[in-house]
């Protein structure tokens, strides 16, 4: 079984770095053509040379309307359309119960649960009967990860938005589901962790896991360009976990 996204149109928000850059280098490598973003132009131009000729880096920031709106219009002048939309950028922030400000507030949920709105919104226009629509959760939804409340339940708002949503498309052909990570080896992680000088952190997690180890951002993007492509065209609303059995 060798899969094509030969001809097919991907959005993949966030993928300046770490999973987001790996989806959209194997989306490439299977065919399609690919748009990705970030916040900031150079950054995600580089990460767009870097993937190949068949990827466009496209400044746009999920949390803001007005650039996702600016965002689907470039993609309209450019592609005519979107068959695959992967909404993966996301943030973190640590914040223990008596600590949760505002401002942590609004920027979690403004960009991990207000900026999939925006994202899958002003794609639908965009799309048509066979599209594929991936939300990005985490584990992190029910493992209740210490000082990780509003992540978890930013990412828990997926499941519900996955559910709902695809009820509300009953009849538009186009399907959505979301995968969702365990503990998964990027800069970002470790960073969080404080891994990057302390590689005893990531041993720790990875002895949590079943498989006593993390996974790698390739193993993400195998199940992304899986559910990317017409092999999964029946399934439909499902939230699969990518954590090495962690979840069990
Ligand atoms: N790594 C893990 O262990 C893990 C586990 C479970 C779930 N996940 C999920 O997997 C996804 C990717 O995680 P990652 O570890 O690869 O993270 P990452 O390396 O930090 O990448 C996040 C990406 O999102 C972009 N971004 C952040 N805020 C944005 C905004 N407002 N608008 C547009 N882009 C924005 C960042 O680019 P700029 O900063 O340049 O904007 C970056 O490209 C996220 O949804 C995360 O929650 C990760």
């Amino acid at each position: 079984m060798q899969i094509s996204l030969d001809s097919k149109v991907a959005v993949v928000t966030g993928a300046s770095s770490g999973i987001g850059t790996a989806i959209a280098r194997q989306f490439v490598e299977c065919g399609a053509r690919v748009v990705i973003t970030g916040r900031k132009q150079d950054t995600i131009e580089q990460a767009a040379e870097r993937i190949g000729p068949n990827c466009l880096g496209l400044a746009a920031d999920v949390s803001n309307r007005a650039d996702m709106e600016r965002l689907a219009a470039i993609i309209r002048e450019r592609f005519g359309r979107l068959d695959v939309v992967v909404a993966n950028a996301a943030v973190g922030a640590n914040a223990r119960l008596g600590e949760i400000t505002e401002e942590k507030f609004s920027k979690v949920i403004g960009t991990n649960l207000l900026g999939v709105v925006h994202t899958v919104q002003v794609a639908l226009p965009l799309m048509k009967p066979g599209g594929s629509v991936i939300l990005i959760g985490s584990t992190a939804s029910h493992e209740a990860p210490v000082s990780m409340s509003v992540y978890g339940a930013a990412k828990a708002g997926l499941g519900a938005f996955t559910k709902t949503w695809i009820k509300d498309l009953q009849g538009s052909g186009i399907r959505i589901n979301t995968i969702s990570p365990g503990a998964i080896d990027t800069p970002s992680l470790r960073e969080a962790l404080g891994a990057v000088s302390d590689e005893s952190r990531i041993q720790t997690l990875a002895a949590k896991s079943p498989l006593g180890r993390i996974g790698s951002i390739d193993e993400v993007a195998n199940v992304v360009t899986f559910f990317a492509s017409d092999f999964t065209s029946y399934i439909n609303g499902t939230e699969l976990y990518v954590d090495g059995g962690l979840k069990v």
